[in-house]
């Protein structure tokens, strides 16, 4: 990529890599292509033949990055559920570029071509206008450190939300998964739930914050934008489940309340700052 890229913590990144989508002809309709000035590379159709290695290639990422204890998504549910309905984002390097230790990880021949991905952001419409729910983010930052791929989920997902011209965002993670570092840079976050039974994993929050050009900058690094945090009311212990039943319950009963930053490790303990809104 050759243009000036956005304000962000890694800028290489923009040099260094490649983007695609994974979109079907009718979703690209509605993309933006050259979300912040750095135009989409390669766009992928899941409705061809030609995207199957690449495809194979996105559910080698989960399974590179999630490891082995991680549960890559069969490919039925990225079809069914992300690649017909909505949008994949993400950076990538052509095949030809990756070292042998890196190809080795992706299960690739020596002679693979075509482009790898390095992440990807899955995000799925919803009934109301603007708003995605988001599926699923992966970066290869931690997998591979010699690459210097810091700050690249943080990246690909304001890049996606940009992309997908998304203004209302929706997500679900669990309150141990180290992600929501990544999710609380976007600003404070709204609780949806604090404490959630329909999910696998009850320990789980939905979270939704509005999508701004402010919130999306921030989230990349831009030094320029600092966003309004709340001050926390209490803090909950990541494991705590009685705490999340009992903001769940005033949830439930009407109290708003948000996730206004990062987690911190206290005394080896993950604990995240809310502030109750009214
Ligand atoms: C989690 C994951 C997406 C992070 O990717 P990444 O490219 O390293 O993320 P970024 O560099 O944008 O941001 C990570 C931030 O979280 C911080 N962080 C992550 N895990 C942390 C932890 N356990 N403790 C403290 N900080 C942590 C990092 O220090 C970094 O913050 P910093 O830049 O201020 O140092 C990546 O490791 C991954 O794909 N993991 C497997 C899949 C997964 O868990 N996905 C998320 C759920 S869908």
């Amino acid at each position: 990529m050759s243009q000036t890229p956005p304000a962000c913590k890694n800028p290489s990144l923009f040099e260094r890599l490649q983007t695609y989508v994974v979109s079907t002809p009718a979703n690209a309709e509605c993309l933006d292509r050259a979300p912040f000035g750095v135009p989409i590379d390669h766009i992928v159709d899941p409705l061809r033949v030609e995207a199957g290695a690449f495809l194979d290639r996105l559910q080698r990422l989960d399974v590179v990055t999630f490891g082995p204890e991680g549960l890559p998504m069969d490919k039925w549910v990225a079809f069914d559920c992300a690649q017909l309905p909505g949008f994949t984002y993400g950076f990538c390097l052509p095949a030809a570029a990756l070292e042998p230790r890196e190809r080795a990880a992706f299960q690739l021949a020596d002679d693979a071509e075509g482009i790898v991905p390095v992440s990807t952001y899955i995000a799925i419409p919803m009934f109301e206008d603007g708003t995605w729910f988001g599926h699923n983010l992966a970066s290869l930052n931690r997998a591979f450190p010699w690459r210097g791929l810091h700050h690249l989920a943080s990246i690909t997902k304001a890049m996606a939300l940009r992309a997908f011209g998304c203004t209302r965002f929706i997500g679900a993670t669990q309150w141990l998964s180290s992600a929501l570092h990544i999710h609380t840079r976007f600003g404070p976050l709204c609780l949806d739930t604090a404490y959630t039974p329909a999910h696998t994993k009850p320990e789980t929050l939905t979270y939704s914050f509005a999508v701004t050009e402010d919130s999306l900058r921030a989230a990349m690094g831009d030094p320029a934008v600092k966003l309004e945090r709340p001050a926390a009311d209490l803090e909950l212990d990541a494991e705590d489940i009685a705490g999340m039943k009992a903001l769940q319950r005033d949830i439930e009963a009407g109290t708003a309340y948000m996730l206004v930053d990062r987690p911190r490790t206290v005394q080896g303990r993950i604990v995240h700052p809310i502030a109750r809104i009214g």
